[in-house]
């Protein structure tokens, strides 16, 4: 069992320890285990939803291909459980014109306190990129004169989870 070893079986150090204790014990164990996987495993725990977009330049130089682009994403990130606390760290976003990507952010680290449902961050994107290929660059003619650009943004983040102590049962 390891390092959990002493949690879980407390009577070995006690001479006075009843068994009535050690079930106890035990099942207190067995309780906060399965509830450490639950949180682990749980796969709704954070839900991001895109909460706007404004991209105020987005042009091509068509010699050069080379795109200038400003464009900032709002995303939501919902918590579904009010007594973690999550902290977020190394946050990077990349942004994407048909499959090529042109931009890279890294997001300031911060932390959701546990009275915190949902937090709004903004990854923005400003400069130039040089296109490779013909692909894009055609594509970028025909959704200019559309008016309407394919542009995709993914985002990666590290959770840490804190379990906050309660008073009421679970
Ligand atoms: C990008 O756009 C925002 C507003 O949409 C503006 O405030 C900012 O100055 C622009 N940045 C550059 C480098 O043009
Ligand atoms: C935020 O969380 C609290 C506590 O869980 C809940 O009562 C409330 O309805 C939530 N608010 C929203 C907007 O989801």
């Amino acid at each position: 069992m390891g390092a959990g070893g002493e949690v879980c079986y407390p009577c070995r150090r006690s001479a006075v320890c009843g068994v009535a204790s050690c079930v106890v014990a035990g099942m207190g164990c067995v309780l906060v285990v399965a509830m450490v996987v639950y949180l682990m495993f749980r796969p709704n725990l954070l839900h991001a939803t895109a909460a706007g977009a404004e991209l105020s330049t987005f042009s091509l130089a068509l010699k050069e291909w080379t795109l200038s682009y400003n464009l900032s994403v709002g995303v939501d990130l919902t918590r579904h459980n009010a007594r973690l606390a999550l902290r977020y760290h190394s946050i990077a976003a990349d942004a994407y014109y048909h499959d090529q990507r042109f931009a890279h952010a890294l997001l300031p680290d911060f932390s959701q306190p546990a009275s915190t449902n949902t937090t709004r961050i903004t990854p923005s994107f400003q400069g130039r990129h040089q296109l490779l290929g013909g692909l894009a660059a055609a594509a970028f003619r025909r959704e200019d004169t559309e008016g309407i650009y394919s542009i995709h943004v993914t985002m990666a983040a590290k959770t840490e989870i804190k379990l906050t102590p309660c008073h009421t049962p679970i």
